[in-house]
Parts: C-alpha cells; sequence; structure tokens
C-alpha cells in the first residue's frame, strides 16, 4: 500500500505561515515581557490594526470562532427559536444548542449556497429572536432583504461571517451588515492565527458587554456582571 507522504499529497488548501524568522523576534518579546495572554500589548495592537484594515468600528477578538459565536448570542440575550442554515459548518448550529436555543432550519439557495431569504418569513415564529445567516465560502448574503424581514419582525441579525474575512460588496464591508458578525482565523481560513476569531460589531457599549462576557464576566478585578465565559484569545495568536 502506498503511503501518502508530502510529495504524493494534493492539498486542497494549506494555512499560511509568515516566514519562521519573522515570527521568532514577536516570540522573544513575548518571552521578555511574560504577558502570556488577558489582553496584553499584541492583542491590543492586532485588535486595532484588524479594526483598520477592516474598516470596521469595533472588534472583540476570540479564541476561536465557535466561542465568538457562543458570546455574540448571549451579548444579545437571544432565546426560543432562531432561523439559521443547514448548509454550514457544524459550528453554526452548535452555538445555537450551547445557548439552549431551538435551530430553525431553512433551505438554500442554489446560486450561493445561502439561506435563501424568501424562505424566512414563513419560518418565523412567536418564538424567533433572531436571524443566523452564514456568508458561504464568502459569498454575499441578500443583506438588505434580511435586514429588512429582521426590522419587520423586531428579531436580531447575526451573520456568521466566519468564511467572509475581508470580503466587500460594491465597495462596502460585509462585516457592516446586521448587528453584528463573527470571524473565524482558525488554521483553514483565508487569513489564520493558528486559531481565533473575532465579533464585528458596531457601537462600543455591544463591544464592552462582549469584551466582559469573553472573560468571565469581569468588568475590573473584583466585579462579576455577567456569568462570563473563557473566550480570550492570547498573545501568541495575536
Ligand atoms: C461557517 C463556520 N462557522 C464557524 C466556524 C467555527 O470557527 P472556529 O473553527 O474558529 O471555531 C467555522 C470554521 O471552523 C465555519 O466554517
Amino acid at each position: 500500500m502506498e503511503t501518502k507522504t508530502e510529495a504524493t499529497t494534493t492539498f486542497l488548501t494549506r494555512p499560511y505561515l509568515p516566514p519562521l524568522e519573522e515570527f521568532l523576534p514577536y516570540l522573544a518579546q513575548i518571552w521578555e515581557s511574560r504577558r502570556l495572554t488577558n489582553g496584553g500589548p499584541f492583542h491590543q495592537q492586532f485588535e486595532e490594526a484588524l479594526r483598520e484594515y477592516l474598516g470596521v468600528p469595533h472588534v472583540c477578538l476570540f479564541a476561536n470562532g465557535t466561542l465568538a459565536l457562543i458570546t455574540a448570542l448571549q451579548a444579545l440575550r437571544i432565546t426560543g427559536e432562531v432561523i439559521t442554515t443547514p448548509y454550514t459548518f457544524a459550528a453554526t448550529t452548535h452555538a445555537l444548542l450551547w445557548n439552549g436555543i431551538k435551530p430553525v432550519f431553512v433551505d438554500i439557495r442554489r446560486d450561493t449556497c445561502n439561506l435563501d431569504e424568501e424562505q424566512v418569513e414563513a419560518a418565523i415564529s412567536p418564538r424567533t429572536t433572531a436571524i443566523l445567516p452564514v456568508h458561504c465560502y464568502g459569498n454575499p448574503c441578500a443583506g438588505e432583504r434580511l435586514q429588512q424581514i429582521a426590522d419587520t419582525y423586531g428579531i436580531k441579525l447575526i451573520y456568521d461571517a466566519a468564511h467572509a474575512f475581508g470580503v466587500t460588496l460594491d465597495g462596502r464591508s460585509l462585516l457592516a451588515l446586521g448587528d453584528l458578525s463573527v470571524l473565524s482565523f482558525h488554521a483553514t481560513k483565508v487569513f489564520n492565527t493558528f486559531e481565533g476569531g473575532a465579533i464585528v460589531c458596531h457601537d462600543a457599549k455591544l463591544k464592552q458587554r462582549i469584551d466582559y462576557l469573553k472573560n468571565f464576566g469581569f468588568a475590573d478585578e473584583v466585579t462579576v456582571v455577567a456569568p462570563g465565559i473563557n473566550g480570550k484569545m492570547n498573545e501568541f495568536q495575536a
């Protein structure tokens, strides 16, 4: 039996890595400062650089995209039922289930593989609190129509934008859509931090709540304002 080696394997994708010699000086800085995590200098620099690069008002970094999704649902206090797509990575649905929310699947469009916006209204019930579409493979969802539906029914619109890093439509970032968007920086993604993720949101108050929630609910060293989780990105990832 032939063993698969690097030479005989055809890679569909491979993670992007910078030259090791460019990475090592950053590691040296971490060794010197002993700031390994908890919003250290690299975390702060990366969050700001990403905010500028993506052209968005607020970025909250996470250890991975799944924790970002779970926290995003908590931050907006989503409950009951959420309309979502069956054609996605498992984490989209699992984030709902980990919050005790019932996923209500609506079929996808053939052209984009995204949630079919014209089937969403028929799935809305009195328990529906949000729509969770995915920009599948970076194909933009029908943002305008979905927002119209969310506004009509007074529900939230949360994008799983794990595949949509840096994607623009008519010169506008997809991350400007909805109440917030969640990114993944997993090794398989266009842009990676080994593991990693972020929530992109539009107002400072929501960013603050997300930042508390991802850090055990700590508002300061002695005040816990909510039952949080540990979703922090560390200095090595940043
Ligand atoms: C659509 C989608 N949502 C969520 C995730 C979860 O992201 P992560 O692997 O960073 O937890 C992924 C990829 O892994 C994904 O493809």
